[in-house]
């Protein structure tokens, strides 16, 4: 099984980039094969429709089309997810055939406010289920996330037993649906 993750921010101290490699640390573990992707590799000019696709929007599809899964961590904006996510999937979206179909996806959020981001993931949801991937049931918003690792970037224990827990779930999952 093989799995892409990332998070959606281009900060270089981001709380979804620690959340995303605690997640990526963990699944290796598991002998997932993980591609850690940098969100910079998926930077791309805002969408206009009749132009010609930029190189990373090949770039993203092929490595979204190389794993079984997709696992974002995205920060909440606004009550909903960053604009540059929304553009990446839009991108994606002109390409055919569409190379993130079937797809699972698992998505997190790390979020200095106490919700967790839960209102992002929610919004997030919809360009996922029009691109007709496999959306996992469970989610894991992090909140007050600045609380949530120690000076090692490790999680703290009782989120990462949930955080655990959920991509335990998450895999089994990945693996009924990819036949591994
Ligand atoms: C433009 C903007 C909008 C934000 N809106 C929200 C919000 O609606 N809810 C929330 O919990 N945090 C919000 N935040 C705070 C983010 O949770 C916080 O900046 C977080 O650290 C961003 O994730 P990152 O560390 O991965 O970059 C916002 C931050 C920015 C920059």
């Amino acid at each position: 099984m093989k799995l892409l993750v990332f998070a959606a921010s281009h900060r270089p101290e981001s709380f979804n980039r620690k959340l995303a490699a605690a997640a990526a640390n963990y699944i290796r573990s598991k002998s997932v094969d993980v591609d850690f992707a940098e969100y910079a590799e998926f930077d791309m000019p805002l969408f206009k429709d009749n132009h010609e696709k930029p190189e990373a929007t090949f770039t993203f599809a092929k490595r979204a089309s190389a794993a079984d899964g997709i696992i974002i961590s995205s920060p909440e904006y606004n009550w909903s997810y960053p604009g540059s996510l929304k553009n990446i999937i839009d991108w994606t979206s002109r390409i055919n055939p569409n190379p993130i179909k079937a797809k699972t996806v698992l998505l997190m959020s790390a979020s200095t406010g106490a919700r967790g981001g839960i209102l992002g993931i929610d919004h997030l949801k919809t360009p996922f289920e029009a691109l007709q991937t496999h959306l996992f049931n469970r989610v894991f918003p992090l909140g007050n996330c600045q609380q949530a690792f120690d000076e090692n970037n490790t999680l703290i224990p009782k989120q990462r037993d949930m955080l655990h827990s959920i991509l335990d779930d998450y895999v089994t999952f990945t693996g009924k649906l990819s036949n591994i």
